[in-house]
């Protein structure tokens, strides 16, 4: 009996030292170095992304009288916030994983004018800190990647949206970016995003079929365009 329990005793010892492991890892990641190495590239390689992105985002969603709250899951320095808040009426939240760029952001805001504009909230896409319907808008670029459990995540999203609301989310260049200035951006940036845009399409319809959401569009802005500029992937849907 008395070994029977000594047994249990260790194994639960292992799975609370398995899961601060994993919690270790996890507040690993999302360091001030990982921070300062983003913000640094959105000042500089991707500084030419953010304005036109903001442009089609309140073109395409027709934001530019709306009121209400915009969430920009995973907006990190919170550049594609500032020209957001400049195109719509609306409050803008950064929801990001790591906090580390929440000073940067507010004082990037407030720099601009538009401190009582935005919020900062520590939030994982998969769990969103947020009740349901809260948002009249929910955007995001270049993270969805990260979301370990993507069906998760978009359901978090879509729960947190508004009825009638929209999300938009993606990872690259917006479509109304010249072909030139976009060849530029993946010149400096590297030797462009490794993935593949096809099998990003077929997981993001897989997650949509999963979740259950049949009002949602995909676009590959420019996809097959002769200069072999990847222009990523954009998901737009609808809450009814
Ligand atoms: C490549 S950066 C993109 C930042 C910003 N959207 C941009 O385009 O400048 C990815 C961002 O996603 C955030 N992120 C990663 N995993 C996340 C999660 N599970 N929930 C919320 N944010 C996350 C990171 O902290 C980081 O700010």
């Amino acid at each position: 009996m008395d070994n029977l329990r000594w047994r249990h005793e260790f194994r639960a010892v292992v799975l609370l030292m398995g899961a601060c492991a994993a919690g270790v890892t996890a507040v690993d990641k999302y360091t001030l170095a990982a921070a300062e190495r983003m913000i640094a590239a959105a000042e500089g390689t991707l500084a030419p992304v953010y304005a036109p992105l903001a442009e089609e985002i309140a073109a395409r969603l027709d934001l530019a009288d709306k009121e209400g709250i915009g969430i920009d899951l995973g907006s990190g320095p919170g550049t594609l916030i500032v020209e957001l808040c400049r195109r719509t009426k609306l409050h803008w939240i950064n929801g990001d994983i790591n906090p580390h760029f929440f000073p940067y952001f507010m004082q990037k805001a407030d720099a601009a004018g538009l401190g009582g504009r935005v919020s900062a909230v520590w939030a994982d896409a998969q769990a969103l800190p947020f009740r349901a319907d809260y948002a009249d808008v929910v955007v995001s670029r270049g993270s969805f990647h990260f979301w370990p459990d993507k069906v998760r995540a978009f359901g978090e999203i879509y729960r947190v949206l508004k009825p009638g609301s929209t999300a938009y989310i993606g990872r690259g260049l917006p479509g109304n970016m010249p072909l030139e200035e976009a060849r530029e951006v993946r010149r400096k940036h590297g030797s462009g995003p490794k993935y593949d845009v096809d099998e990003t399409e077929r997981e993001l319809r897989r997650i949509m079929n999963a979740l259950g959401i049949a009002d949602f569009t995909i676009r590959r802005p420019h996809a097959g365009n002769t200069a072999g500029v990847n222009y990523g992937i954009w998901l737009e849907f609808r809450k009814p």
